[in-house]
């Protein structure tokens, strides 16, 4: 009788260590960690905490780049936090790019909603892989790849992504590369690039030295 007891009490421990939480809705104001930010007090959470509203404005263009990100992730959609997704808009203006660049922290995908959109990553054997994508193509990005984003048609293009993290990372590498502050002869020695052109680009980017 003992032995069955104890495994009933065994169990009865195991299932009480096993519950979880529904779900832990960011609390922005305390400090951010690896699992992400801490959680709001449940009793503070309210269903706008799960209702982000901002991906219905197309983002301004006017930049450099021709193109803009709208994220929503978890510094601005509380509610993503813990759940290991987030989502973003993409706008590109005639001409526009998102520059080569890589999320360290999530996989991508993405749809087209309108216009034509040429993308492609760079995976670590350095082969490549891109196409051009029309309204309602999908194309995903595996996880620490570089990729890029191009409007390969004549107007405006419009896509959403989403992310297998609620904090994916973006790194840019021409603002890794150009807009830092080591000296120009480090970048063109590292990169086998000629200084001038490491200064232009520093000059163009923001980049000093
Ligand atoms: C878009 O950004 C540009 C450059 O920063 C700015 O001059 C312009 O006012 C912005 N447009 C809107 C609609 O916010």
């Amino acid at each position: 009788m003992v032995i069955p007891l104890f495994f009933v009490f065994t169990f009865l421990v195991a299932s009480s260590q096993a519950s979880v939480q529904d779900f832990c809705v960011a609390d922005l104001k305390l400090p951010y960690g690896p699992a992400g930010y801490s959680c709001k007090k449940p009793s503070s959470v309210t269903e706008n905490d799960f209702v982000f509203s901002g991906l219905g404005v197309p983002g301004n263009t006017s930049n450099i780049i021709s193109a803009a990100v709208t994220p929503a992730f978890d510094a601005q959609f509380p509610g993503l936090n813990g759940l290991g997704l987030s989502l973003a808009r993409l706008d590109l203006a005639t001409g526009g790019v998102i520059p080569m660049h890589t999320h360290p922290g999530a996989s991508e995908a993405l749809i087209v909603i309108q216009g034509i959109i040429c993308a492609g990553f760079i995976a670590s054997d350095n082969t490549v892989y891109f196409k051009t994508l029309n309204k309602g193509d999908a194309m995903v990005f595996p996880q620490g790849l570089l990729h890029f984003q191009i409007n390969s048609g004549k107007g405006s293009a419009l896509a959403f992504v989403s992310f297998s993290s609620p904090n994916p990372g973006l790194q840019i590498l021409d603002f890794a590369l150009f807009k830092n502050d080591f000296p120009t002869e480090l970048v063109s020695k590292t990169t086998f690039l000629d200084p001038a052109v490491v200064k232009k680009l520093k000059g163009v980017l923001g980049g000093t030295n």
